[in-house]
């Protein structure tokens, strides 16, 4: 069983984002954004796909999560509109327009999806997604990117954010594993997931560089490295998300995010 709180924060994004850092910043800020942009069209198909996946489950536990997993990620993405709202609010208008297209391209796949591909492919992009999310919270979270004083663009939304990400990192693979089970399909459509999903990060990081009249460079950090280190365990057989230890300081920032949700 998945302990998952449901909190219901809304952040307002007032401090201006500044875009005026060195190359290696700018190589991880913009991806960052690039990040925000899809997450009110994934985060939608996620909860789609539970809608669909939730009645065929038989295990009442992980029926719960999945309902709190689909609660958590509607907070994460209307959270996320709001910072692309002052994303977009601050490139020319040119560059906006691109940004909402790349945004409804990827809005027509994952409607096109969730009509016509088949539940255990849902869920299996649901788990690539979520693993590769996970092992990315994991490393920033280790690296102390989401401590005190720490300058995401954006503020604390992705603290938040990150820390529900390895709050409920259980439940896709949990809901993958309790209909679908095969480690080969697992990895076939999950790593294809990561891929479709990598290149709209992709098509937004390079739209917003060439907005600011900037080259986009992929900076080599300890924590990326990390992060890719992580990833890679997630395509082992034996990868269990609930085996995986908690970095210090993530059970303090939830209980921080508890404190300040709205409680109904
Ligand atoms: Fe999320
Ligand atoms: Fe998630």
């Amino acid at each position: 069983m998945a302990d998952i709180s449901v909190r219901k924060i809304r952040f307002t994004f007032e401090e201006p984002l500044d875009f005026d850092v060195s190359d290696e910043m700018l190589g991880s800020i913009i991806p960052m954004l690039g990040l925000s942009m899809t997450m009110p069209h994934l985060e939608p198909y996620l909860i789609r796909t539970m809608r669909v996946a939730i009645p065929q489950i038989t295990d009442p536990q992980l029926a719960e999560d999945a309902r709190r997993f689909s609660q958590q990620e509607g907070h994460h993405y209307r959270n996320h509109a709001k910072l692309n709202e002052q994303i977009c609010a601050s490139f020319e208008p040119a560059t906006a327009d691109e940004l909402r297209a790349i945004e409804q391209a990827m809005e027509d796949d994952y409607q096109r999806f969730t009509k016509q591909k088949p539940l255990r492919f849902n869920v299996a992009y649901a788990e690539g997604f979520e693993a590769m999310t996970c092992s990315s919270a994991l490393a920033m979270a280790e690296a102390g990117n989401f401590d005190e004083g720490a300058e995401l663009p954006g503020g604390e939304i992705w603290a938040w954010h990150m820390a529900e990400e390895i709050e409920h990192r259980t439940v896709a693979f949990g809901v993958f594993d309790h209909l679908v089970g095969s480690y080969l399909y697992r990895i076939a459509w999950g790593t294809w997931a990561q891929w479709h999903y990598l290149s709209y990060i992709r098509r937004f990081s390079l739209c917003m560089a060439k907005g600011l009249g900037r080259k986009l460079t992929a900076p080599s950090t300890p924590m990326n490295r990390a992060m890719l280190r992580r990833y890679l365990r997630t395509w082992s057989p034996r990868y269990d998300p609930a085996k995986i230890e908690m970095p210090a300081g993530v059970d303090a920032l939830l209980a921080r995010y508890s404190a300040m949700a709205e409680h109904s």
